[in-house]
C-alpha cells in the first residue's frame, strides 16, 4: 500500500480504470482508493477517451479486449490530444494478450497480465507515480528557469538604457551617434548577409562603442576649438577604455574587443593596436565605416557638418586603406539604393 498519503488519506494523484467489465473497474476502484488514489471508472471504451479528455487524470488503467473498440484503439484516440497521460494496458489470459510487437508500439508505460491480486499492479502504478513526479518537478524547474530568464533579460534591457543615458548626458554634440552608428552597423551587416545573431551583436556594440569616451575629462571632450597633441592622445585611449567597462560584464563580454578596434584601419594605421586587414574584428570593420560616415555627417564642437556626397567620396577613395573593401562597398551599396539622410 501507498506510504505518503495527506492526512485526508489521499495522495495527490488521479486515476480512471477502463473496462468493460463492472465488476473490474469496481475491484480496480476499491484496491487504489484504500492506497490513497482518486479513481474514476468507465465502462465504455468510446466514453474513455471524452472523459480522459475532460479529465486531469494522471494514469489510465485500460484493459485490452474490449467491446465496441480495443484498448490499443482508445490509446490511439487519446494520445491524439494528451501525450502526458500514464497508460498501464491490461490483458486478460495470455492466450489473449496482443503480440509483443504491437506492445511495443503502443505509446504505453506499462503492461499488466490481469490476476486476482494487484499487488504486482500497485508496483507498475508506483513506478508511474515516480516518473510523473519527476516530470512535474522538471516542469517546475523549466517554469522557475522561465521566471529568471525573463528577470535577467528585463535587467539587461536597464543596465543598456542606464549605459546609454551616461554616455549621451556628457555631450550634446553626440547625442543620437551612437544610436546612428548602431542602426547603420546594423544595415551593413544585413548587406553582407550576417545571421541575426551576429545583427544583434554588431547593434550592441555600435550602440556602446564610445562608451570608453565617459573616462575623458569635460575639458578636452567638450572643447571648441583644435585638440593639442596631447589631448588627442587622451581622446585616443577611448577604445581601450571602452573594452575596460565592458569586460566588467558578462553580459557585454563579446562585444568588448569589437569596442577595442572600432578606430583600427585595415592598413594598420589606425589605433590602439594597428592591426591590419582581417585581423581586426569584422563587426569593428563595419563600425567604422558607419563611425566615419556619421562623424563626417554630424556638426561637432570644432567643425560644420560636411554632405553626404561628400562623406561618401571619403570613404571612396580611402576604402582598403582606411576601411575595409567589403564593408565599405556594402555602405556605398545602400547609398544607392537608399536615401541616407534617413539616417543622420
Ligand atoms: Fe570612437
Ligand atoms: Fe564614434
Amino acid at each position: 500500500m501507498r506510504k505518503n498519503k495527506n492526512a485526508a488519506g489521499q495522495n495527490a494523484f488521479s486515476m480512471i480504470t477502463v473496462d468493460d467489465d463492472e465488476l473490474m473497474t469496481s475491484a480496480l476502484q476499491a484496491y487504489f482508493q484504500r492506497s490513497g488514489y482518486q479513481v474514476d471508472t468507465e465502462n465504455n471504451p468510446v466514453n474513455a477517451i471524452e472523459r480522459v479528455k475532460e479529465g486531469h487524470y494522471d494514469i489510465l488503467l485500460l484493459d485490452f479486449l474490449m467491446t465496441p473498440i480495443c484498448g490499443d484503439k482508445v490509446i490511439e484516440e487519446i494520445r491524439k490530444f494528451n501525450k502526458d497521460i500514464f497508460i498501464i494496458l491490461l490483458t486478460g489470459h495470455k492466450s489473449m494478450a496482443p503480440p509483443l510487437r504491437t506492445l511495443r508500439e503502443l505509446d504505453i508505460q506499462g503492461y499488466y497480465e490481469k490476476s486476482d491480486r494487484f499487488d504486482q499492479l500497485e508496483l507498475l502504478v508506483e513506478s508511474c507515480v515516480k516518473s510523473i513526479r519527476q516530470m512535474r518537478q522538471i516542469r517546475s524547474y523549466q517554469s522557475e528557469l522561465n521566471i529568471m530568464y525573463q528577470t535577467l533579460n528585463d535587467n539587461y534591457m536597464e543596465i543598456i538604457t542606464v549605459m546609454r543615458t551616461m554616455v549621451d548626458a556628457r555631450d550634446e554634440y553626440t547625442r543620437g551617434h551612437s544610436d546612428r552608428v548602431a542602426a547603420l552597423s546594423r544595415k551593413i551587416g544585413e548587406k553582407m548577409g550576417m545571421s541575426q545573431q551576429q545583427l544583434s551583436q554588431i547593434h550592441l556594440a555600435g550602440l556602446f562603442h564610445d562608451i570608453g569616451k565617459i573616462g575623458v575629462p569635460d575639458g578636452i571632450l567638450l572643447k571648441p576649438g583644435k585638440l593639442t597633441i596631447d589631448e588627442y592622445e587622451i581622446i585616443k585611449h577611448h577604445p581601450q577604455e571602452g573594452e575596460r567597462i565592458l569586460s566588467a560584464l558578462t553580459l557585454f563580454k563579446e562585444i568588448a574587443p569589437i569596442v577595442r578596434s572600432h578606430h583600427e584601419r585595415v592598413d594598420g594605421s589606425g589605433y590602439p593596436d594597428h592591426l591590419k586587414g582581417e585581423a581586426i574584428p569584422l563587426h569593428a570593420r563595419i563600425i567604422a565605416v558607419a563611425d566615419a560616415f556619421d562623424a563626417m555627417t554630424s556638426n561637432r564642437h570644432y567643425r560644420r557638418s560636411m554632405s553626404i556626397e561628400m562623406a561618401l567620396d571619403e570613404i571612396r577613395q580611402k576604402k582598403g586603406t582606411q576601411f575595409d573593401e567589403q564593408a565599405a562597398d556594402a555602405f556605398l551599396q545602400i547609398a544607392d539604393e537608399e536615401d541616407l539622410q534617413l539616417y543622420i
